[in-house]
């Protein structure tokens, strides 16, 4: 019998849908330009926001991290301890983010399930973004706590299903710049809804950390609410080049992770050329904010390029620009049509955002120059030019 022919007739329904998804092979380095296929791309669409992924300094941290404590880290933490490398790290995490202590998981997925299934459980509730990154609904899941899912940056919403109550505890978890959208998340007022209600605050800053802030420090920085999230998450997968999440807050809270958090107990901590790539890049940050100011910019450029070509772009205050065009087979089209001028940037399609919302997710670099933004807006041009686009 065949078992698992099912699976071959699942990915034709998908196919057929415009919703399988394959990755595409990169053959180079994932800098501004990639290399595909034997073919030179614009990378308009990586995570790797300051480009520090490539950066000479950051690349030799790793390499020294590797040849100081090896290419593996054995265990997890509580069965064959951290490398000086990884709590110096922490520390110095804690400090960008102004808490007093940090734990390290292998990634940000981890962090958010990790952190959401320490907090809370089956007694307790956890409100949730209806726009949150897939770990923190995996988090919900994981703790199997009551979900409750408030519109999108609807503050009032928020509050009134707080104000429900019923629970023994609650916890509010949010993504502090959207991964799909680039949109910020109302912190400040956030803040001031679950304290009044006595709920705990979890802010995912994936996608802020590194990029918003006088010093880089996330959306949380950036709002003057340094001190009054309970736990701060974050990813060195995406502005600091590197891999591995982390969750920022108390003492208590890191004691607390290293005693309940199943993702980071039951997971053998990150590699150690990791850790250095992440320690570099976090004294990048510091030192050049020059990247920051880059990313605001060519922001500006490519979001007012595509709105004069007719395009409708989310309102971002990141280095994600969203171009929405709908349907899934549409934005397929218009990202093959982009590709053939030489731009990459996949079509984002359900389940990764809501039906009907397909769209292309533009990031922006600190290391593209203004010439590949202006190429980037041409291919949009062209596709628009010979009806390739919605
Ligand atoms: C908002 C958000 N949180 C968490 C993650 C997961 O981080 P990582 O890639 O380090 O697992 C991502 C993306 O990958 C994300 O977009």
């Amino acid at each position: 019998m065949d078992s698992i022919g099912w699976v071959g007739r699942e990915l034709g329904a998908l196919e057929e849908a415009s919703l399988l998804r394959s990755p595409a092979i990169i053959d180079s380095m994932s800098g501004p330009e990639v290399s595909i296929e034997g073919r030179r791309l614009i990378l308009a669409c990586s995570n790797n926001y300051l480009g520090l992924a490539g950066d000479e300094r950051v690349i030799e941290a790793a390499r020294s991290a590797a040849s100081r404590f090896g290419a593996g880290s054995g265990a997890s933490p509580l069965v064959s301890g951290l490398t000086r490398a990884q709590r110096d790290l922490e520390e110095r995490l804690a400090a960008f983010k102004g808490t007093e202590d940090c734990v390290i998981f292998s990634s940000g997925y981890l962090a958010n399930i990790g952190v959401i299934q320490a907090l809370a459980g089956p007694d307790d509730a956890v409100f949730s973004d209806e726009l949150n990154h897939a770990s923190i609904i995996d988090g919900c899941r994981l703790s199997r706590a009551t979900p409750v899912i408030y519109r999108h940056a609807d503050m009032e919403h928020l509050d009134s299903l707080l104000s429900e109550g019923g629970f023994r505890r609650s916890l509010v978890v949010t993504d502090s710049v959207f991964s799909m959208d680039g949109d910020v998340a109302p912190l400040t007022e956030l803040v001031e809804i679950a304290r009044r209600h006595g709920a705990m605050t979890v802010v995912d800053e994936a996608h802020a950390t590194g990029v918003l802030g006088p010093a880089g420090g996330g959306a949380v920085e950036a709002l003057g609410l340094t001190g009054q999230v309970d736990a701060v998450v974050g990813t060195m997968s995406k502005a600091l080049g590197s891999a591995g999440g982390f969750v920022a807050g108390t003492s208590d809270l890191a004691a607390w992770l290293r005693n309940r958090a199943r993702s980071q107990i039951f997971d053998t901590a990150p590699v150690p050329a990791a850790i250095g790539a992440a320690s570099a890049a976090i004294e990048v940050i510091a030192s050049e904010p020059v990247r920051r100011e880059r990313i605001a910019e060519l922001r500006a450029l490519l979001t007012e390029g595509l709105r004069d070509l007719g395009y409708r772009v989310g309102e971002s205050e990141s280095a994600i620009i969203p171009v929405f065009v709908g349907e899934s087979d549409e934005a397929m089209r218009l990202s093959a049509r982009i590709r053939q001028s030489g731009v990459f940037a996949p079509a984002i399609r359900p389940p990764s955002v809501p039906v009907g919302t397909a769209r292309i997710r533009l990031t922006v670099m600190a290391t593209h120059s203004d010439m590949q933004i202006a190429q980037v807006l041409d291919a949009f041009a062209a596709a628009r030019g010979d009806g390739s686009a919605p």
